[in-house]
């Protein structure tokens, strides 16, 4: 039995994960991704990073780079089409440099959590040329405002739903699509590049992960997409895969998500794991289990991940179960004990959980990667 294989295992049959794994899995997870060329963080918001001092040390301790969770979209930056409001980035970017962390940038361009006034004008009778300055001004003036700070930049989020109807998978049920069509991805990648050369560029996309029918058909549709960008000269660097999983409802199988990054990877793209989490819903009433479910299906999805060499950045969507999009995003269908998701590394009295232990097990255990070239992948 591959050793990595045994090892999850080991978690699965309730084994205390420290008996199986070494006590390097206690040095700090930036360290031991770095020490394999790749990046750990989590996304973060100023309340928590600046109101809450335990959650703020675990932060400093663990990650390498963050990313704001909610505050980088445009519904916060330009609440109305002659304001923009970067207070709230600003101070997280700031903290990242003043802890010598990166930045990863989310996002540009996305069909949800944009200003009502931007609809409006979307679906008014402006010119066409009008309603395409609306895009391009928008991520020319946020990329460039950040130029040399965000390291990668999300700059399309969630193109792809076969449900949408599209014959070739795209989301299409948006005033963005209405439009600009697709060829609005052309336009945010090459005025994201213009504005910031230095940002290695990222199409992020969620629902790709497992071995489903509906994943296997949204990974068809990214990968054809990915290939006509390609053909027409955009510049994408990467893709950012969001990792939301579900490891009780949805199967996931490695040799199926290792051939599809590979799949990417050959078209000389870099992957970024972007918003890692692992929904607990569906298994035991007891949390404790639940702990080692998720952390034995963290460390099958992360050998996969990390054992392709173009895999440079890991990020955790929060660092503890306090502060979890999953629990506020399904609070009308409570989750059991205590009503939080229990996805991340730390519980939600910010103890570690052996999910933090497979997440530095799979560090360690990743063969290292040289330093990332653009072009090369
Ligand atoms: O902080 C304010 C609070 O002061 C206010 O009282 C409250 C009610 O309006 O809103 C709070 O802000 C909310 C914020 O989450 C923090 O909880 C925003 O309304 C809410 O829209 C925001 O939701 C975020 C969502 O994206 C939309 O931006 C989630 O935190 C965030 O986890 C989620 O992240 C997305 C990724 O961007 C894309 N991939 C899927 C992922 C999960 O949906």
């Amino acid at each position: 039995m591959d050793r990595r294989l045994f090892l999850a295992s080991t978690l699965c049959a309730g084994l205390s994960p420290d008996i199986a794994w070494g006590a390097q899995t206690d040095s700090p997870l930036k360290q031991l991704a770095a020490a394999k060329g790749v990046r750990y963080g989590t996304s973060t918001g100023t309340h928590a990073l600046f109101g809450d001092a335990g959650y703020a040390a675990i932060v400093a301790r663990e990650a390498a780079m963050l990313v704001s969770e909610y505050q980088g979209k445009r519904a916060q930056l330009q609440p109305a089409p002659d304001r923009y409001d970067f207070a709230a980035l600003d101070a997280i970017v700031a903290y990242a440099q003043r802890h010598g962390m990166a930045m990863r940038g989310h996002t540009l361009c996305w069909y949800a959590t944009n200003p009502p006034w931007l609809d409006v004008q979307m679906k008014s009778d402006l010119p066409i040329a009008a309603k395409r300055k609306l895009l391009t001004d928008y991520v020319a003036k946020v990329a460039g405002r950040y130029r040399g700070r965000i390291a990668e930049w999300d700059v399309v989020n969630e193109a792809i739903e076969p449900a949408d109807g599209w014959p070739l998978g795209m989301r299409t049920r948006n005033n963005i699509w209405a439009v600009l069509s697709e060829r609005y991805i052309d336009m945010a990648f090459h005025t994201a590049r213009a504005a910031d050369p230095s940002a290695a560029l990222f199409l992020n996309e969620f629902g790709i992960e497992a071995a489903t029918s509906w994943n296997e058909r949204k990974r068809h549709a990214l990968l054809l997409l990915l290939s006509r960008l390609k053909q027409r000269g955009v510049p994408i660097d990467g893709l950012g895969i969001q990792a939301h999983l579900r490891p009780y409802k949805d199967k996931f199988d490695q040799e199926v998500f290792a051939t599809f990054l590979r799949q990417v990877t050959d078209m000389g793209l870099r992957i970024s794991i972007t918003e890692m989490d692992f929904s607990d819903r569906g298994g035991s009433n007891d949390p404790r289990q639940r702990d080692i479910d998720m952390a034995a299906a963290a460390k099958a999805f992360l050998d996969v991940a990390l054992d392709n060499p173009a895999t440079r950045t890991v990020m955790t969507w929060g660092v503890t179960d306090r502060y979890s999009w999953l629990t506020s995003r399904f609070a009308s269908d409570p989750w059991p004990n205590g009503g939080v998701a229990r996805a991340l590394p730390y519980d939600a009295n910010l103890r570690p959980k052996p999910m933090r232990t497979a997440i530095a097990q799979a560090f360690l255990d990743a063969p290292a990667r040289p330093r990332w070239r653009r072009g090369a992948a």
